[in-house]
């Protein structure tokens, strides 16, 4: 590529960025880095019995999730679940696109798939700036616990070129499903929410710049 097309390209990119409110900025910092609760491997609820119960649920009560549930839900979404470090949900080859976050009341959590960990930091109550990002949907600023699944489609450029996007969708749909029928074992209700914008959502949450928020889980007690 010429050196004027590079600057071209480069230029359109940043345009892109600063249009679609990308994270810009430094990442978010973590202060603690905590292991959670070893995960169940076995339930009272069948597959058969959590896929047919499964519904989206709008509306919580206001306590807390254990942080166990929180590790299990996580856990169903991305844990490592083979010795050679491949995960609960299929990932295209096996680069994994995803990371998890979750926001309580007063904290943030990154999963950490590697030893079943998280890093947290205690912020102001986020949620109520994710409802306004997600059209207002009062599911996302009143569920005690709030997933957001963000995808790096740069991690699977290099291989699946224009794929990328798509095969990074994908797999947050794999592990939204996991995490959706994982809530339901638990006895726990959720709803998956799409309708969030990504890109400001990744910003206001710190994330590190090519991630950006496909979709979000609020998932609580039912009320
Ligand atoms: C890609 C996708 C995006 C969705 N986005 C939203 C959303 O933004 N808000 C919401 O309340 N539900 C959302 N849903 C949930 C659907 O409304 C729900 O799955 C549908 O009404 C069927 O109901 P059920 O999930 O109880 O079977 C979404 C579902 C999918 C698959």
């Amino acid at each position: 590529m010429k050196r004027r097309e590079l600057l071209a390209v480069l230029a359109a990119g940043a345009i892109a960025q600063v249009s679609t409110g990308e994270a810009l900025g430094s990442p978010a910092k973590y202060t603690k880095e905590i292991e959670l609760p070893k995960p169940k491997l076995s339930g009272t609820v069948s597959l058969e019995d959590a896929i047919q119960r499964r519904r989206s649920v709008r509306r919580f009560r206001s306590d807390a999730l254990p942080v166990d549930s929180i590790g299990q839900l996580l856990w169903a979404g991305q844990g490592i679940t083979s010795p050679d470090g491949k995960r609960a949900t299929p990932s295209a080859g096996a680069l994994y696109a995803l990371e998890l976050y979750v926001m309580t009341a007063n904290e943030v959590m990154h999963y950490l798939p590697h030893g079943h960990r998280a890093e947290t930091r205690e912020t102001p109550d986020m949620r109520p700036q994710m409802q306004a990002l997600a059209v207002n949907q009062t599911s996302v600023g009143t569920a005690p616990a709030l997933i957001a699944v963000a995808a790096d489609p740069g991690r699977l450029t290099q291989r699946y070129g224009a794929r990328a996007s798509v095969y990074s969708d994908i797999e947050a749909g794999h592990a939204a499903q996991n995490m959706l029928l994982q809530a339901v074992a638990l006895g726990l209700v959720a709803v998956p929410v799409g309708a969030v914008d990504g890109p400001k959502a990744a910003h206001a949450l710190g994330l590190p710049s090519g991630q950006s928020v496909v979709y979000l889980i609020p998932v609580g007690f039912a009320a």
